[in-house]
Formats: C-alpha cells, structure tokens, sequence
C-alpha cells in the first residue's frame, strides 16, 4: 500500500494508455447529491427516486415529476465539484483519459473534463416530450415545491420534459456506441459509484473485461458487478481517486 492506495491499482493507473471511467450517482455524492439508492429528504421523503424517473410517473402526473427534477437541477447548480471530479479532470489532462458517464449532472464538466457520453441525458438539456424540440435554458428551483407545471415547447405547446432517460426508455444511440467503443478498446476501466443494476450501462465494465482490458471498481459497498471485475477498491470517489491519480 502507498497512501492508502492498494499497490497494484497504482501500478495500473501509471501505466494506463488508454484509461475509461465509468461514473454513477456515487461519485456526486460528496457533491451532496442523493444517489438513486439513498433515501429521499424533506419534500419528497414519500416518493421513490427511481419510480419518480420513468415514463410511468410523467404519464401518470407530470407536474410532480417537472418539480422534482427542476428540484434536483437546483440542487446540482449549488453543488460543487468534489475532489474525486477534480482528480480525473487532472489525470485527464495527462492521459488519453474517456469519460462515460450515467449522471444527469454536469460536475464532471465543471471540475474541467471532457465527458465522451452522457449515457442516461442531461438535467439542463429539457425538450419538448411531443415534438423532440430542445427547451433551452430552464431555470431550475431553488426551493422544492411538490408540483410544478411543465412549460409549454415554444413550437407545439406540447409540455417540456426532462432531458434524462428515463427506466424503461431506450438510450440515445450517440452516446452508447460512443461508450461501447470507449468498453472495447480501453486497457484501464475504473467503475466508480455506480451500483452496476441498470443496462446497458451495468454490461460495459463485462464488456471491457472481454476486450482484454483491467476492469477496477471503486464503491464504499458491494455492487451488481463486483463479481465480475479485476480488482475492488472499497473507498469513495473523493477520497480514493485524488490519492490513486495525484503523483
Ligand atoms: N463514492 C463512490 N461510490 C459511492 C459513494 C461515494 N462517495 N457513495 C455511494 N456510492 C455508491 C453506492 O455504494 C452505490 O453502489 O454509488 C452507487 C450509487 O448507486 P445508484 O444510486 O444506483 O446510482 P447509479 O448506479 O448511477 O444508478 C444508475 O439508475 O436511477 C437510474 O438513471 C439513473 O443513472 C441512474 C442509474
């Protein structure tokens, strides 16, 4: 061990020409963003997260749905990026480093990364849920209110929705061919707070592994795929990545 760092992941890391990660809700979460998995507070302590995010619960009452995620827009406008995001903007700048990511949030970015692939949609790109036409800039909440309208699209009046995927909605086909190509000619993979249960994103590190690649997963807890990669790291992005990437 060097710092805390298990010997062999910084070895990998040193030597990675080709290096991926693959980011879930964990890594925002010393941004004080919820994951998925955490239970809700305050306002929205009754609903489920994953149930709020599916075309069920818009179809059912869209207002709810709008506020919640104008709510989670606020939220990560407050939020910073936390030392594991600077980390990989860092080791970024130095390597052929690829970035795919399954957040809605745009932290990656703002700690100075390029993401190859948005996987599951962005929570500031909304767009018309009838007509596909982008919505521009929404302001989001700053304090939660449990319903809230959706705005009209400007060219068919239909009501503007989330620009996130939504369970059970395909994925836009950019960003996944562009994240099954980073899975198939990568030599490093860090999976990094992602619980490894929604595909196709779940598949990629078994993908990567495939393609010959190391496949590393750095979670505090057990995922869905710690199972099926090369080496488990049990730390959290802020405190693990700094440690494994700053020389
Ligand atoms: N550092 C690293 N990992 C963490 C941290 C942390 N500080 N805190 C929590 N985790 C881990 C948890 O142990 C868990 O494995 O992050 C994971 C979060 O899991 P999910 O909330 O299921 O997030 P994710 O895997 O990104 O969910 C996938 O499901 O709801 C949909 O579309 C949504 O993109 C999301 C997808």
């Amino acid at each position: 061990m060097t710092g805390g760092v298990p010997e062999v992941l910084r070895t990998l890391a040193r030597s990675a020409r080709r290096p991926v990660v693959l980011t879930g809700a964990g890594m925002s979460a010393e941004s004080g963003v919820p994951t998925f998995r955490d239970a809700q507070t305050g306002l929205w302590e009754r609903f489920d997260a994953a149930s709020l995010a599916s075309p069920d619960a818009w179809n059912t009452d869209p207002a709810v749905v709008w506020a919640w995620y104008q709510w989670r827009a606020g939220l990560v406008r407050r939020a910073q990026p936390n030392a594991g995001h600077r980390a990989l903007a860092e080791w970024g700048e130095r390597t052929d480093l690829r970035i795919v990511t399954q957040n809605v949030d745009d932290l990656h970015e703002r700690a100075g990364s390029v993401v190859a692939a948005h996987l599951h949609g962005s929570l500031f790109e909304p767009r018309c849920s009838v007509c596909g036409t982008p919505a521009g800039p929404i302001e989001p909440l700053t304090e939660p209110v449990e319903r809230l309208d959706p705005p009209p699209c400007a060219r068919c009046g239909g009501p503007i929705r989330p620009g996130a995927v939504w369970f059970g909605e395909p994925m836009p086909t950019g960003p996944l061919d562009v994240a099954f190509d980073c899975a198939r000619t990568c030599d490093l993979m860090l999976v990094i707070g992602t619980s490894g249960v929604v595909h196709p994103a779940a598949g990629l590190p078994v993908l990567a592994r495939e393609s010959g690649a190391t496949v590393v997963e750095i979670n505090p807890d057990p995922t869905g795929i710690s199972h099926a990669v090369d080496h488990v790291w049990r730390t959290t992005a802020g405190i693990g990545l700094p440690a494994l990437l700053t020389d």
